[in-house]
């Protein structure tokens, strides 16, 4: 089975590749072959590889510079996502978005159902929102995927920033009152994949009746200060920082970013786990496998130069 991949180079893009084994025939374009933002350049594509399904891999994610860039936020995340689907539709082929916790507003105090009402209170999580919305209005049978506080080997992420900030800072206050779920990128594309493999195996029309939203983290539930905290002793653990600094806990209304976040947006993934017979693992676990990886590829790297 085809399958094409936009935003190559991405985290989540990143660990598709990486996953996707060899019986799919996988093509990853990065935007510069591919710019979601340009219709054509999306049906000259699609045209071209002839996938059976596309993974939209490709978002703008820069959660703070939205703020000021709201025109390119939305020309991405909901332009972009309408042009998949339409040249989807138009290919016939399948499409597998993903969305973001962010559309939520944080005020609900137990984990959030997929039916729950979004409400973004920023410009990035209002142009995912839209995104969502401009797929399903035009595709029967479309996949969206929410996943939150997404971090892998890859690009920029809250893991490398700890670790490099671990590495060089005497001690660090970190944010106590924003709860969520980190999720490996690596374990998002296991899902992916899964649901991919079901389109495979021609469940499709039992799986996604209609188009369907899937809530996916890993499993469990953490402030950004837990996070940290489980990266620096993990990072301890594993030789990769040399001493325990100390994390302060403190409020968000001590560090004041451009964009407002939820307060509360961890997923519930029960209904996902029921759906697709596909298990959720903790967070913990899986920063564990992740700062393995992370520790072995950085030995390569080494011993390359
Ligand atoms: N990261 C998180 O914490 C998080 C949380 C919740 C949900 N999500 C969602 O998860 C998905 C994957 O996120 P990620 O962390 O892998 O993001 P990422 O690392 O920021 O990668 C995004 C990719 O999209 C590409 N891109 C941007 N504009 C494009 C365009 N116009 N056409 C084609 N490609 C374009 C970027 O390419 P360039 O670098 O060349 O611009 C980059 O390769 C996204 O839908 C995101 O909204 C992420």
């Amino acid at each position: 089975m085809k399958v094409l991949i936009t935003g190559k180079g991405g985290q989540l893009a990143t660990e598709l590749i990486k996953v996707f084994p060899n019986k799919f025939d996988v093509v990853a374009l990065s935007s510069h072959e591919l710019d979601i933002v340009d219709a054509e350049s999306v049906e000259r594509s699609i045209a071209a590889v002839k996938p059976a399904i596309v993974i939209n891999a490709a978002a703008y994610t820069a959660v703070d510079k939205a703020e000021d860039n709201q025109q390119r936020a939305f020309d991405v995340n909901y332009l972009g996502c309408e042009n998949l689907a339409h040249a989807c539709k138009a290919a016939g082929c399948s499409l597998i978005h993903v969305s973001t916790d962010f559309v939520f507003d944080g005020k609900k105090a137990t984990p959030y159902f997929v039916d729950d009402v979004p409400n973004p209170i920023n410009v990035y999580g209002a142009s995912k929102l839209r995104g969502e919305r401009g797929i399903t209005n035009v595709l029967e049978d479309a996949v969206v995927i929410r996943t939150a506080w997404v971090y892998s080997g890859t690009g920029n992420n809250f893991v490398k920033t700890m670790l490099s900030l671990m590495q060089n800072k005497p001690e660090l206050s970190v944010i106590c009152d924003q709860i969520g779920t980190p999720t490996w990128a690596n374990g998002l594309a296991q899902f992916i994949l899964h649901i991919a493999s079901k389109y495979g195996e021609g469940e499709r029309q039992s799986l996604v009746p209609k188009p369907v939203t899937y809530h996916w983290t890993d499993a469990g539930v953490a402030s950004w200060y837990d996070f940290a905290v489980a990266i620096r002793d993990l990072g301890i653990e594993k030789g990769i920082l040399k001493q325990a600094i100390p994390i302060n806990p403190i409020p968000a209304s001590q560090y004041p970013l451009p964009a407002e976040r939820p307060s509360f947006s961890v997923l519930d993934k029960t209904e996902t786990e029921g759906s697709t017979g596909f298990k959720t693992t903790h967070w913990r676990h899986q920063l564990d496998k992740m700062l393995d990886e992370y520790t072995e590829d950085s030995k390569l790297s080494e011993g390359k130069t």
